[in-house]
């Protein structure tokens, strides 16, 4: 009989003392010892990178996650030591690690306030089954600390309390905490005394996240095998913490072209060809308006990726460039199980190159998804991604696609209880063999990156757009995403809002929601207030399974219709302010959705709010997420606001009561803002644009503003061609200034701005326009006043009496 094994008293593992140090330029080594190395890494003043070993060497530094362009450098990094602490010093930050355990505590260096602190700090717990380590961290919980971020989690804003999982799942009509669905992004943001850190665990491994919930005074993180790395990166802004992350983890490579920021119609699924035809006239005979249609798996022959069904589709090329000629982009749907068929050319190539996954002891990795049985390539293998790029050629090049649609990427496996493959499954990852326990949260994100270098190639010199519905962090950097198979309910239009939120403040702005709900059918009033919702998010497109009705704009009645295509015709609108965002997303990293928290830490309010965002950095919505609604509370944050239907102003820093009938919604203009809008269009491009629209918000103060133009496709923006103007408002008791400064070589269309001036507390006496006076009768006045000037004004002074 074996009594008290080994294997029962092993548990919890810690690093001993440290007793050596080296320092390798801007890395760190910390020996103790047990054969623990913790290796401490200065990225930039607000940046380390914490990782540990257990046996003294470290693993093949690689990572899917991190992008290439990540900026480092630092101003300052001093080095001390006592008879307790090294101390490590940056313009930022103060590191201190201890040597009796090699604990962490980390410091805002100009107030020596603590910002993070290990509570055990690093440990571990050998894997018997596997091999390798369970790897832990654990750190103290700051009095008031909260926690944001962590991707697609279906849960309150604030994830304190709780404890989540990481592992990419398929997860059909998944509900308010369902844990884990479709993306694992193991990075958070702690806020705690005004200042906001985050934490990005870059292990793919099945990670855990708990932030208080097993102990209220413990927030801890572990992965199932890999190391323990992690990046530290500190605000104290959390607009900043998100910033670095995503510099970090990679911008997105290049703008999206504009009109994929228009509205986006979808269903499982349009086809035949006439019936696609007569969703798209439809839109255009109700004047809704639309820029992309798309087609789902049926569009396939037998859902044979990269072929078509020639009964339903018999001459694609022509009906997608009949379709553009009518201001339509095609996006076609692209699964990664590919049909076990030896007289398909795909299948058979793969096979032939050795392109499929297989099981630990040989036999290839079979699956059941749409086609039935399926081989899957191994997108983690370069040469595999770079023959799946290639498969785009017919579809992007010569049928005229314009965007691809990347589905059960997780990768889901149908009728398996796990729903995907099983652990053994080998990977090549980039020449770092593995298991699937390894790959399986980067293989989506590899699959999506593969589809997007084909997706740009073939499209060049247009943008490629390219959507996925498994993500790890970084994919950001090569497609957009959709939160998966929601379900039709009002529960869910708060899951959505959410989920959207959370998705900007992980890294990933370029999100929505299927709109009305996948699974299930609303009725018109929750698409109707789904729709109002849905406008504000950087990603907009309606799509349903199908199976319970149809999910057009005019599927419900009249009344429907009519306000749906009114919230429509208000993104199209605000077009040139969103495509302004994502030029801020795409420079600096800044998110386009600010939850109130983002937009304003300091106020304590904010800290559990969950519906009020910020759309931009000027516009404050809040969806209404009820029925029956004629209104609805909610918080205004501090400072000065317009409502955006009735120019009302509203003092903020509390909860307001806010009309919102069903043709309408909370929508709030901060004060001082300028808002751009383009007239209203039934697809990006339809009208050659000669003048914008600038809604000025005056504010006793200042303001700034923003607008970015370019020629809306291709690359010419990269060198230079495009236009990024700054207003700047300036406001007084009795005037009124603006003033414009542009930058970039691009010479947009439109030769006008349209002033329309809300909220001017005095009346107009005279106008000097760069430096010279000009007659008042320029003015027009009914309710708002608006006057038109050359494109290229740098001052315009209002002056009352
Ligand atoms: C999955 C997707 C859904 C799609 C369906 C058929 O459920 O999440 O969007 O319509 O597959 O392809």
């Amino acid at each position: 009989m074996i009594v008290n094994t080994e294997l029962e008293q092993k548990g919890n593992l810690f690093p001993s003392r440290i007793i050596k140090f080296q320092k390798d330029v801007d890395t760190l080594y910390f020996y103790t010892e047990n054969n623990v190395v913790l290796q401490l890494t200065v990225l930039r003043d607000s940046v380390l990178r914490f990782r540990y070993t257990t046996t003294g060497t470290f693993e093949n530094d690689f990572s899917y996650a991190i992008t290439k362009y990540a900026s480092t450098g630092y101003n300052k990094l001093e080095i001390t030591e006592n008879d307790d602490f090294y101390t490590i010093i940056t313009s930022k930050l103060k590191c201190e690690v201890s040597k009796k355990d090699g604990r962490v505590t980390i410091y805002d260096v100009l107030t020596d306030q603590i910002i993070n602190q290990d509570e055990i700090g690093f440990h571990w717990e050998e894997s018997y089954e596997f091999g390798g380590n369970i790897v832990k961290m654990s750190k103290t919980v700051n009095e008031r600390e909260s926690y944001f971020g962590l991707g697609d989690k279906p849960e309150h804003l604030n994830l304190k309390g709780k404890r989540f999982q990481n592992w990419v799942t398929d997860s059909y009509a998944f509900g308010k905490h369902t844990d884990p669905i479709y993306k694992a992004i193991p990075f958070f943001t702690g806020l705690h005394h005004g200042k906001a850190y985050g934490i990005f665990f870059d292990n793919t491994f099945r990670s855990y996240f708990d932030f208080g919930q097993e102990r209220r005074n413990v927030t801890s993180f572990w992965a199932q095998g890999g190391e323990m790395n992690y990046y530290f990166i500190y605000g104290p802004k959390m607009e900043t913490v998100v910033e670095n992350y995503t510099d970090l983890t990679g911008k997105p490579h290049q703008l999206p072209p504009l009109w994929a920021l228009g509205f986006h119609q979808c269903k499982w699924s349009y086809y035949p060809e006439a019936e696609v035809k007569a969703i798209t006239s439809k839109f255009r005979e109700l004047q809704i308006p639309c820029d992309a249609i798309y087609l789902d798996i049926d569009y396939m022959d037998g859902f044979r990726c990269f072929t078509w069904n020639k009964d339903y589709f018999p001459d694609p090329k022509r009906m997608v460039k009949e379709l553009a000629d009518d201001g339509f982009k095609t996006v076609a749907i692209i699964d990664p199980g590919i049909k076990i068929d030896p007289e398909y050319s795909v299948f058979k190539e793969a096979l032939d190159k050795d392109y499929f996954c297989k099981r630990a002891d040989g036999p290839y990795m079979k699956g059941k998804v749409w086609p039935g049985e399926c081989f899957f390539p191994d997108f983690t293998k370069p040469e595999v991604r770079d023959w799946w790029s290639g498969l785009f050629k017919e579809l992007v090049e010569d049928i005229g696609i314009q965007g691809v649609w990347n589905d059960m990427n997780e990768p889901a496996v149908m009728e398996v209880p796990n729903k995907t493959f099983p652990d053994d499954v080998r990977h090549d990852y980039d020449g770092n063999p593995c298991s699937h326990r390894k790959a399986h949260n980067v293989y989506g994100m590899q699959m999506a990156r593969a589809t997007y270098h084909g997706m740009k190639k073939f499209n060049y010199p247009k943008r490629p757009f390219v959507i996925t519905r498994a993500a790890y962090s970084g994919t950001q950097r090569y497609t957009s995403t959709w939160t998966g198979d929601n379900v039709a309910t009002w529960e869910h239009l708060w899951i959505a809002n959410v989920q959207a939120q959370r998705m900007a403040m992980s890294g990933f702005s370029f999100a929505g929601s299927d709109i009305g709900g996948f699974a299930e059918q609303p009725q018109g009033e929750l698409f109707t207030r789904w729709i109002q919702l849905g406008i504000f998010h950087p990603f907009c497109r309606v799509h349903s399974s199908g199976d319970h009705g149809d999910q057009e704009p005019w599927a419900f009645d009249e009344d429907v219709t009519d306000v749906v295509r009114k919230f429509i015709e208000i993104r199209y609108q605000l077009l040139p302010y969103l495509y302004t965002a994502f030029w801020n997303l795409v420079e600096h990293g800044t998110p386009i959705l600010k939850s109130l928290v983002m937009y304003d830490q300091e106020d304590s309010q904010t800290h559990y709010r969950t519906d009020e965002f910020m759309y931009g950095n000027q516009i404050l919505v809040c969806p209404i997420q009820e029925p029956n609604a004629k209104g609805r509370r909610m918080y205004i944050p501090r400072g000065t606001w317009y409502n955006f239907w009735t120019d009302e102003v509203v003092q903020g820093g509390k909860e307001k009561w806010v009309d919102a009938e069903i043709d309408s919604m909370p929508i709030f203009i901060k004060e001082g803002a300028i808002i751009p809008k383009y007239p209203k269009q039934q697809y990006v491009d339809e009208k050659v644009i000669d003048e914008i629209t600038l809604d000025v918000y005056y504010k006793k103060g200042k303001e700034s503003s923003q607008l970015f133009d370019d020629a809306h496709d291709g690359y010419d923006y990269t060198k230079g061609r495009y236009s990024f103007r700054t207003f700047k408002l300036t406001g007084k008791s009795n005037e009124l200034i603006l003033q414009q400064h542009k930058e970039g070589k691009y010479e947009a269309t439109f030769k006008t701005f349209k002033l329309n001036i809300h909220g001017l507390p005095f009346e107009i006496k005279e106008i000097q326009l760069d430096n010279e006076t000009i007659s008042i009768e320029h003015l027009k006045v009914d309710g708002t006043i608006a006057m038109v000037v050359d494109k290229k004004f740098t001052e315009i002074h209002l002056i009352g009496a």
